[in-house]
């Protein structure tokens, strides 16, 4: 028996939510992944859009294991340099926030951010029905049971009921759907993804976020901008919403915030910062000084000119080369996304078979996601080199063939 076989049955000590390949990872530099094996993987996967500098970035590793030595956790009763740091870092970083709240994960960032719309609307005195709260179809901002309510996909809600009332459900990208649901004057939020990203890849259409942020400020609803997975350099600029030129009223972030270590944070604007006070909310673990020392080398190492021309080399890269794949076996209608989260859609002979696709890929090599039954999902490090693109590409083309040929 080897190494795997002995492992993989552990796994039925999960409750069974996820359905992993039978291979147990072991370790990664850069973006490449090896398994228990010893059998090596191009990482086009980078843990759901998190290891966004690689596995075993330096500086990451320099800063937990100095911080290690130091000091672990206080809780958010005792203050510690490194979570006092990295807010004020995110309050520069982000040209338009006043405070951050800094959580574990990018659920706990949304969540956050629902409760401080619902306490606005409270503080300005609007009833509770008066509170609601506009997400998109094809959304998802998390699993807690107000954010999978947020996630306008039936998917995720059923079997949940009761949901928290005042969501509202509007398409994607349409303006004039958006406008007739506000109409009403009791809407105290629009919360969008301006890459979707579990829902397909979707960018927002070029002027929607200005139409929405127009929208919120005649209704004086808050905008707030769910940048877990397009966030932080993802799409080249740091915040994806800087491609739109608009000013958000709050933004969460997670995944990449840590590249690879747990953190999320909700960032603030004016309108809200002082909202809430002393109590109204909080965290045991948020922010943590193990998460926060991560947390400020990866935002200085992904804030940098180098991430911002690699992103576009590569994603440019990846694009001709998802291309070139189609024309010869003929399987992707278009790629779509922004910097390096890109979404390969399956030709509609082909929908629905994106899990039997990245199964292939694995078995060639390569590690890739899905984001729905018919997209592909490339989402690497934002340093991944030419030699790992090209040979992750590679490999996909050889998984191709395999599909091709079935
Ligand atoms: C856009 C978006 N929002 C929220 C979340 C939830 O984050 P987490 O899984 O860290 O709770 C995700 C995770 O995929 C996401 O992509």
């Amino acid at each position: 028996m080897n190494r795997t076989e002995s492992l993989l049955p552990l796994s039925e000590n999960y409750l069974p939510v996820y359905r992993q390949r039978p291979m147990v990872l072991d370790r990664g530099q850069g973006s490449r992944l090896w398994d228990v094996e010893g059998r090596e993987y191009v990482d086009f996967a980078a843990g759901i859009a998190v290891c966004s500098l690689g596995h075993g970035h330096p500086a990451l590793l320099a800063a937990l294991t100095e911080q290690a030595g130091k000091l672990w956790h206080t809780s958010n009763v005792f203050h510690s340099e490194p979570p006092l740091r990295l807010a004020a870092e995110l309050v520069a970083a982000s040209r338009f926030a006043s405070r951050v709240f800094l959580t574990n994960s990018g659920g706990e960032a949304n969540e956050a951010a629902i409760k401080l719309v619902r306490k606005r609307a409270a503080a300005l005195g609007r009833a509770p029905e008066q509170r609601v709260i506009v997400t998109f179809k094809g959304s998802f901002h998390g699993r807690t049971l107000a954010t999978v309510t947020a996630t306008a996909q039936p998917k995720y809600q059923q079997g949940y009921e009761p949901l928290p009332a005042g969501f509202r459900y509007v398409d994607f990208n349409d303006l004039a759907q958006l406008e007739a649901v506000m109409a009403g004057g009791d809407v105290a939020a629009v919360m969008l993804e301006p890459v979707q990203g579990e829902g397909g890849v979707m960018p927002v259409a070029p002027g929607f976020l200005a139409g929405v942020r127009a929208l919120c400020d005649r209704h004086d609803a808050l905008l707030v901008l769910d940048e877990i997975q397009c966030g932080m350099g993802r799409t080249g600029p740091l915040f994806a919403h800087w491609h739109d030129g608009v000013k958000p009223d709050i933004v969460t972030l997670a995944k990449a915030l840590g590249s690879g270590f747990p953190v999320g944070a909700m960032l603030a604007g004016p309108k809200v910062s002082d909202v809430m006070q002393v109590g109204d909310h909080g965290s045991t673990f948020g922010g943590n000084p193990l998460a926060a020392a991560v947390a400020r080398a990866a935002l200085r190492e992904l804030s940098s000119p180098q991430i911002v021309a690699n992103v576009a080399a590569q994603s440019q890269a990846l694009r001709e080369g998802l291309l070139k794949i189609d024309e010869e076996f003929g399987v992707f209608s278009e790629v779509r996304g922004r910097g390096l989260m890109l979404g390969a859609v399956l030709r509609p002979e082909y929908a629905g078979r994106a899990a039997e696709m990245m199964a292939l890929a694995g078995d060639a090599g390569v590690l890739l996601l899905q984001a729905g039954p018919d997209v592909l999902r490339l989402v690497p490090a934002l340093t991944i080199a030419d030699a790992d693109v090209a040979e992750g590409l590679a490999r996909l083309r050889t998984a191709m063939a395999g599909f091709a040929g079935r």
